[in-house]
């Protein structure tokens, strides 16, 4: 995909902390949270092997992967912790327009 793609992933008030929303667009898995009434988004399947990150746990900006248990940081894509080292996570940016959520897709 050429350029920048604006889509809507949903209502921030269906969004509250501790809640893990996911949508699929232009071609990315992207999983989205509040952190402290912020909107972020990554990518959805985790690099270790392939598990939907939207089916494991948040608590704060801590993503925890349901499969090995991989802790990301939901606001950077930084892995937090694991035995092994992994790469970063994709991040998009997310916009809020009154109660609407957009993720910016590149
Ligand atoms: S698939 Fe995520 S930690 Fe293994």
């Amino acid at each position: 995909m050429i350029g920048l793609a604006k889509v809507l992933i949903g209502k921030a008030s269906d969004t509250p902390e501790g809640k893990l929303t996911h949508i699929s667009a232009g071609g990315k898995e992207i999983v989205i949270a509040n952190v402290g009434g912020s909107y972020y988004a990554m990518g959805n399947i985790c690099n270790h092997a392939g598990a939907e990150l939207h089916e494991g746990e948040i608590s704060g900006k801590e993503l925890t992967c349901p499969w090995h248990g991989a802790k990301w940081d939901i606001t950077t894509g930084n892995l937090l912790w694991f035995p092994q080292k992994l790469n970063t996570q994709q991040t998009f940016k997310v916009n809020q327009e009154n109660d609407s959520l957009y993720v910016e897709i590149t």
